[in-house]
């Protein structure tokens, strides 16, 4: 299977809505490679893999070897990275230094930044110097204590208006598709109609270009998640209950069997 493009992508808009997915390992690529249009490298690996509060504390190192990872194990999505808080707000040079970095070190085919307008003219350095970027705007975690939270972004007019004006500005400003992340529907559905790049939501509207979720989440690997998460699967149940049973198999001898041990030859 050849791996798609990202004018591929770009020319989904408003036909058939882009599958996208996070991965952080080669493994989890593999197995999500082969149902989806494009794969996230996100930085919530900071929360998901490392533990972390946040995304802030996740680092280039961590970005570009989760990327690699991932990169090595698909063959057919799009494979975007994120671009970690602190590595790319100061100055557009600077940006071009962590995502060419990126791209150097990963093989992925664009990153994804944080922010609307302000972050516009970066978007078109980047782009400008053959650098895919895809936009994200709304509830942006990086942000999260200047937004107080993680709760739904654009219940009033003043912050409908400024969201739908950071989605067009990254857009115009070159970016190839736009993350629209915990926004009101009709919000979302105003975004949709306003950029010419496809949209893709989390926490959006079912209207939107494409979809993202966090896989761990979708796969029920945590108890809490937010409301715009469908659990596909209780992975978390079904651990526990393997690990339970393993336990309890090594506990009482019945593990390892006959089938797994070595004996002599006869
Ligand atoms: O880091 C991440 O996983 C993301 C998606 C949720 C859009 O940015
Ligand atoms: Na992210």
């Amino acid at each position: 299977m050849k791996r798609l493009t990202v004018p591929a992508i770009q020319a989904r808009k408003g036909k058939e809505p882009i599958v996208m997915l996070t991965a952080y390992t080669a493994r989890m690529a593999q197995l999500l490679d082969p149902h989806c249009d494009m794969l996230l490298v996100g930085d919530s690996l900071g929360q998901v893999i490392y533990g972390l509060p946040s995304t802030l504390a996740v680092t280039l190192d961590m970005m570009c070897a989760h990327g690699a990872a991932v990169v090595r194990g698909s063959y057919h999505s799009v494979v975007i990275i994120d671009m970690p808080f602190g590595s790319y707000e100061a100055s557009p040079e600077q940006a071009f230094a962590s995502a060419s970095r990126i791209m150097a070190e990963t093989g992925a085919a664009g990153v994804k930044l944080e922010g609307g307008e302000a972050m516009a003219p970066t978007v078109a350095f980047l782009t400008q110097r053959g650098i895919p970027v895809v936009g994200h705007v709304g509830l942006t975690p990086q942000a999260v204590n200047m937004l107080g939270g993680y709760g739904a972004r654009g219940r009033s007019n003043e912050e409908h208006a400024k969201i739908v004006g950071d989605a067009r500005a990254v857009a115009e400003a070159g970016a190839f598709a736009v993350v629209a992340e915990g926004v009101i529907e009709p919000l979302a559905r105003t975004i949709v109609g306003e950029v010419s790049c496809p949209v893709i939501g989390i926490g959006a509207s079912a209207d939107c270009d494409g979809q993202v979720l966090v896989t761990e989440d979708m796969l029920g690997m945590f108890e809490r998640t937010p409301r715009f998460v469908k659990k596909f699967d209780d992975m978390a149940g079904r651990i526990s209950a393997a690990v339970e049973t393993y336990a309890k198999d090594v506990r009482s001898r019945a593990f390892p069997g006959v089938e797994q041990t070595y004996q002599p030859k006869p």
